[in-house]
């Protein structure tokens, strides 16, 4: 009767609660495997990660703004006969399963427009400065920092596969714009590279857990110590900075230039040593 009511017939009204009780087994399934692994702190977690991902209005946004920078990640491809468009999960790349859950689990490219205002943002002169991406994908901010006049642009990158895709598109890209040249992709782990001995603009697009975030912080600060020099961090987030601001906004080395939605730039001026 119901069926009839609403237009809708009884196989599909069937299909539909067969899919309810699948996703309801599923969310069971995850909550049990939480409880195991981390008790109820373990399960609340899941469950306020659950109804961000499905209910915040970030997420919303960024969902409704995805297909259109998607487009645009496209068309930068075909202009330039680059690969740098597209998600890919870390653990179909080569990343051992315990390490795929440190680099935030994915490889998305930067949105271009995000780059610049983040680069405008921090209003620096580049010619002094090396360009760090600290997990670096397939060299898409590598590629957008190169119009600006940097003195070289470095790429790290876990992922071996991600990181030859880099060099090739470092190889092709000739940018309209383009005023670096010194481009170099590393296949390395972002927790063992040591910050080159010059002023630095150090790139972030998401890419670490807030454990990881923190170590490369603490690397960076020692460097910035032994060396006194000019650093500067741009954190960009394309949801919403908030996801993994408090590892930065709390750190005491980190002097906090510029705040929007989704990047934030900081200046790194150590407190002591
Ligand atoms: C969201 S993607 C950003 C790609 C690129 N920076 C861009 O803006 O287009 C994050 C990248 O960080 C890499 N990554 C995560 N953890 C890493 C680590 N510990 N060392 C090096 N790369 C890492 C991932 O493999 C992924 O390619």
């Amino acid at each position: 009767m119901a069926a009839v009511a609403t237009g809708r017939s009884a196989n599909e009204s069937r299909r539909d609660v067969r899919h309810l009780f699948t996703r309801a087994a599923q969310a069971l399934r995850a909550a049990k495997n939480a409880y195991r692994e981390g008790g109820v702190v373990a399960v609340e977690r899941l469950a306020s990660d659950a109804a961000y991902w499905r209910f915040s209005p970030r997420v919303r946004r960024w969902a409704r703004e995805l297909p259109r920078q998607e487009a645009a990640d496209r068309a930068f491809d075909a202009y330039y006969g680059t690969e740098t468009a597209g998600e890919e999960l870390l653990q179909n790349l080569g990343i051992a399963a315990g390490d795929v859950a440190r680099g935030n689990g994915r490889y998305r490219p930067v949105w271009a427009d995000v780059f610049h205002q983040a680069l405008a943002a921090l209003g620096l002169d580049c010619e002094r400065f090396t360009f760090v991406d600290y997990g670096s994908g397939k060299g898409k901010a590598l590629l957008l920092a190169s119009d600006y006049p940097f003195e070289e642009i470095i790429g790290i990158e876990y992922s071996p596969e991600l990181q030859r895709i880099a060099e090739r598109n470092i190889e092709r890209y000739r940018g309209r714009e383009q005023r670096c040249y010194q481009l170099r992709s590393i296949c390395a782990d972002a927790l063992r590279f040591e910050p080159p001995n010059k002023p630095l603009v150090c790139f972030f697009f998401n890419p670490f857990d807030d454990d990881t975030m923190r170590a490369v912080l603490e690397r960076l600060g020692e460097s910035a110590r032994s060396s006194r020099r000019e650093i500067y961090l741009v954190y960009t987030n394309m949801r919403n900075v908030r996801e993994h601001e408090d590892v930065l906004i709390e750190h005491e080395d980190l002097v906090l230039l510029s705040r929007e939605e989704r990047y934030l730039v900081f200046a790194l001026q150590p407190c002591s040593g």
